[in-house]
């Protein structure tokens, strides 16, 4: 009850577009930044351990900054951190907020976009996922070079606001071919494992059925999960550029012998951190100059 709560009061006070919400955490966030970041990097279930040797580091907690989304999500801290890494101001996204939690789209989304407003014109997004393609292994990493929605939402749905963009975003390129080149080369330096490959974004929050997973797989999905499109959707249509990046956790349903649970997830996720730490390390001076 409670937690219903909380989401229709948050509901109602946005705005139809969430524009002018988005636009005070704008203002909120570059009052507070010491320097002007143009890369933000939000990290998914298991990677909050990412972010270290961060200098000049701020951290606001998401429950002192005006609409943001708190993640309920074990996983997912709720704070932004901001600061430079490798000499590049850059901002990170500790946690973020999912449909499954009751989060609108437009709510999800909301960080993202107040980003965008501030400035930000690269995003990274990480996620944990399932691995479908015979090569996506625990451990591995995925780069999106595509994707299915199979959430059945968007944020772009509903009134339409022409200060985010276009009502109809283009979706032919949405993960970034330079950056996607980037980041498979240092992957390759950094003998990270690698692939490219097609995220597949589920409701949740049951995990996959073994059915629903075969079907995936003949529809040219590499992995599964569920977060990571609405925020795609969003700054697309800003047109900020993207790479995404999913730590691939387990096989998916009915791949492997064993059953699937959220520890898994964030275990293994927590694991491969290292690599995704030193990864976007060697990217960051990169990315800030695209
Ligand atoms: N399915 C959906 N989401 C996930 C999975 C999965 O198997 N692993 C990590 N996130």
């Amino acid at each position: 009850m409670k937690i219903a709560a909380r989401h229709s009061s948050l509901i109602t006070r946005h705005s139809p577009s969430g524009y002018r919400e988005a636009a005070e955490v704008a203002r909120y966030l570059r009052a507070r930044w010491r320097a002007q970041p143009r890369v933000a990097i939000v990290l998914g279930t298991g990677l909050q351990d990412v972010v270290h040797g961060l200098e000049e580091m701020q951290t606001i907690a998401y429950k002192s900054i005006p609409h943001f989304p708190r993640p309920s999500g074990e996983g997912h801290r709720g704070v932004l951190h901001l600061g430079q890494w490798r000499g590049a101001p850059v901002a990170f996204l500790a946690g973020r907020a999912h449909l499954y939690e009751g989060y609108t789209p437009a709510e999800v989304v909301l960080p993202v976009r107040a980003l965008a407003l501030a400035g930000v014109r690269v995003f990274v997004m990480t996620c944990a996922a399932g691995g479908i393609a015979p090569r996506a292994t625990p451990g591995s990493f995925m780069l999106f070079s595509d994707h299915l929605n199979f959430q059945g939402a968007s944020p772009l749905t509903g009134p339409h606001d022409a200060r985010w963009g276009n009502r109809f975003v283009d979706m032919t390129v949405t993960y970034d071919g330079a950056l996607r080149a980037l980041a498979g080369r240092a992957a390759r330096a950094l003998h990270i494992p690698c692939f490219e490959g097609v995220y597949a974004s589920l409701p949740g929050p049951s995990f996959e059925t073994p059915a629903e997973i075969r079907s995936l797989r003949r529809l040219g999905a590499d992995a599964v999960g569920m977060s990571t499109v609405p925020e795609v959707l969003a700054v697309r249509q800003r047109g900020a550029r993207v790479l995404a990046i999913a730590t691939i956790t387990n096989r998916a349903a009915g791949l492997s012998r064993t059953s699937l649970r959220h520890e898994e997830v964030t275990e293994v996720g927590q694991r491969a951190s290292p690599d995704l730490s030193r990864w976007l390390e060697a990217i960051l001076p990169g990315l800030a100059r695209e």
